[in-house]
């Protein structure tokens, strides 16, 4: 990662969240999957899947500079129930300064089993992803997936957007069912959000 120093303006002044973002996109397009952060409204949609009400922790992985961590907080989740794992140290230091209650992971959500174990964390109400999927063969998205129902309480929901018309990860499988939104057209580009659930044992 470079030095914290190049993540200012030339005038020297932080960087507004826009221009963090496509300067990521800049360095590692496949990764950022995206030119600029999620819109209000897909934010607000993806945090609508999550019950505020419930007890346990939020899982957010591919936070980037927090717009739907913000839709959350909004939502009426706790800060402390959040746990943020994000690939990018900028954007993890970012969220630690904004969000210091949270916990936030530097690493792989590829390897989320793995990166989570050391924070024991009890069965999760939701995992929400704006992860760009479509970037990885499907055995990885459909372990993902896999990996992310173990973390969760039965019946929690995975939630991730795409702005492609197919499903992010194949919408049946041997142990889960999806279901898509409507096309969020306020967002640019219009994506829609796919909620994956574990069928019951
Ligand atoms: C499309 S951006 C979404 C950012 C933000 N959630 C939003 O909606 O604007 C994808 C984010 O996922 C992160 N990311 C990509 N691959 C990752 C991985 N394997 N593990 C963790 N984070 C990853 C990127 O660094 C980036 O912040």
């Amino acid at each position: 990662m470079n030095e914290p120093a190049r993540r200012a303006s030339p005038s020297g002044k932080p960087l507004p969240d826009a221009a963090r973002f496509l300067r990521s996109w800049a360095e590692r397009p496949l990764q950022m999957g995206a030119v600029q952060p999620s819109g209000r409204a897909l934010a607000r949609a993806m945090a609508s899947y999550v019950d505020p009400a419930s007890s346990g922790p939020v899982i957010e992985i591919g936070p980037g500079t927090g717009p739907v961590t913000a839709a959350l907080l909004r939502r009426g989740v706790a800060p402390e129930r959040l746990v943020l794992l994000e690939f990018s140290a900028e954007f993890c230091a970012l969220l630690r300064k904004r969000h210091p209650e949270a916990r936030v992971v530097e690493g792989d959500a590829y390897q989320i089993s793995r990166m989570l174990a050391p924070l024991r964390l009890p069965p999760a109400v939701a995992v929400v992803s704006s992860l760009p999927l479509l970037i990885r063969p499907v055995t990885e998205r459909l372990h993902l997936l896999r990996q992310c129902f173990a973390l969760m309480a039965e019946g929690a929901p995975f939630v991730q957007f795409t702005y492609a018309t197919a499903a992010p990860i194949p919408r049946q499988g041997k142990e889960h069912t999806a279901t898509p939104s409507r096309r969020i057209w306020l967002n640019v580009p219009p994506a829609r959000v796919w909620v994956y659930r574990r069928h019951a044992k």
